[in-house]
């Protein structure tokens, strides 16, 4: 136990053992979240543990991020071992792990190039900055007339620029003035998305499955339409799998599911358990207009961090089968439950529509009996657990979920 830890511990009976360190939060900490009254300290696997020593199963694995839960033994040695080597170099030098890194994620996508950064919302802004600089460099388009089709209800993360194509008040309103060359069309919409598309088209911007909107699954073919359509214009297919990819729908990339191979991929969450790291990645015409000067990050590419990306991206493939089988498998336990009216989503990327709005009372209900969950929106929980999750874990989910309801309900 460290300093720090005795310091929580011993802190105010009254409120207890988390007081303390919720008092801070809430004293010196800016109120960008606004988190379940736990305090937790240390995870193994598909659980966590509050200071109290209460266990909960983590159904939302850092918002689908630790995809082999916590304190995975290899992800620990590999990335113990790295600390003690070589952790940051900067890209003014090369390290001796970002190439094997970089061959094997474009690799495994079926892409030519990796550009990495830190986090999905870097991951995104770059893939803009390539998108655009291919609009203007390959396909001809006149300087600042660049346009990016997005989605209704899309999110790829927090920055103005990002957020300036939000169609969510609560991320958007008070933070202009936005950021233009976006067009916004329905989700799930082929042909709303043809009618779109113009000469100043650079690219389309798609979510495989709508994760933080509630885990929306557009129709079968979608992705091949999308396809088709940014062929046919002229235009770039880039796909944000920052949520979908690195198995959480069960698959490598969840746009491999349709055989399409898009021209820009973001990644992020999973990509490195929980280690801080995304990427854009690229087909070669459109990633080698980036030349040196025109993009970068102190921290992107650092061996600590290729180093846990590597060793995530030689664990997951004999998961695969499990994390679809296990998927199924808490559809079909939770199809017919009291409230539920559906189970939406692939692998271990689920959404459970809800009769009636009582999501958040769901998710406090959750938390008392043992549960971390999470509402995307008030009629829909996204289950999101660690990959390595087993039907055993989710049995007590399973079994506890009506009376979770009736709670709900009552509350
Ligand atoms: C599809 C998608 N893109 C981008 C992001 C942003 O990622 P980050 O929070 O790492 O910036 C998210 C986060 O939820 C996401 O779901």
């Amino acid at each position: 136990m460290t300093v720090e830890d005795v310091r929580v511990l011993d802190s105010d009976e009254a409120t207890g053992h988390g007081g303390r360190a919720i008092a801070e939060m809430e004293a010196h900490a800016a109120h960008n979240y606004h988190p379940l009254p736990v305090v937790l300290a240390q995870g193994e696997g598909a659980w966590v543990e509050d200071v109290d020593g209460r266990r909960y199963l983590d159904m939302l694995a850092g918002y689908s991020a630790l995809n082999f839960g916590h304190r995975h033994p290899r992800l620990v040695a590999a990335a113990e071992r790295q600390l003690g080597r070589l952790t940051l170099t900067s890209r003014a030098f090369h390290n001796d792990l970002l190439g094997t890194f970089a061959a094997e994620l474009s690799a495994l996508c079926g892409m030519d190039t990796i550009l990495p950064m830190n986090t999905g919302a870097e991951a995104v802004e770059t893939a803009i900055k390539m998108a655009r600089k291919w609009g203007y460099q390959a396909k001809g388009v006149a300087e600042g007339r660049a346009r990016i089709i997005v989605f209704g209800g899309n999110f790829h993360g927090r920055t103005t620029t990002i957020i300036s194509f939000s169609d969510d008040p609560g991320a958007r309103a008070g933070f202009g003035p936005y950021t233009p060359g976006f067009v916004r069309v329905p989700y799930g919409d082929a042909a709303a998305l043809a009618a779109a598309m113009d000469e100043d088209t650079v690219a389309v911007l798609l979510e495989p499955i709508q994760g933080e909107a509630g885990v929306i699954v557009p129709a079968d073919g979608y992705l091949a339409a999308a396809r088709e359509i940014t062929s046919r214009h002229g235009a770039l297919l880039w796909l944000d799998e920052v949520q979908t990819g690195i198995g959480r729908s069960g698959a490598w990339f969840d746009h491999q599911r349709e055989g399409i191979v898009p021209d820009l991929v973001t990644v992020a969450k999973g990509l490195g358990n929980g280690f801080p790291i995304g990427a854009c990645l690229a087909t070669g015409a459109t990633a080698d207009l980036i030349q040196p000067g025109m993009h970068g990050s102190t921290f992107g590419g650092n061996p600590l961090a290729s180093r846990a990306a590597l060793t995530v991206l030689g664990i997951l493939e004999p998961l695969l089968p499990q994390i679809n089988a296990v998927g199924d498998q808490l559809a079909a336990d939770l199809t017919g439950l009291p409230g539920v009216v559906a189970v939406h989503g692939r692998g271990l990327l689920r959404g459970v529509q809800l009769e009636k709005p009582v999501g958040a009372a769901m998710v406090a209900a959750g938390l008392e009996a043992g549960f971390i969950l999470n509402a995307a929106r008030p009629d829909r929980i996204r289950l999101a657990p660690p990959l390595i999750i087993t039907s055993d874990d989710l049995v007590p989910f399973v079994a506890a979920w009506p009376a979770l309801y009736s709670r709900a309900l009552a509350a």
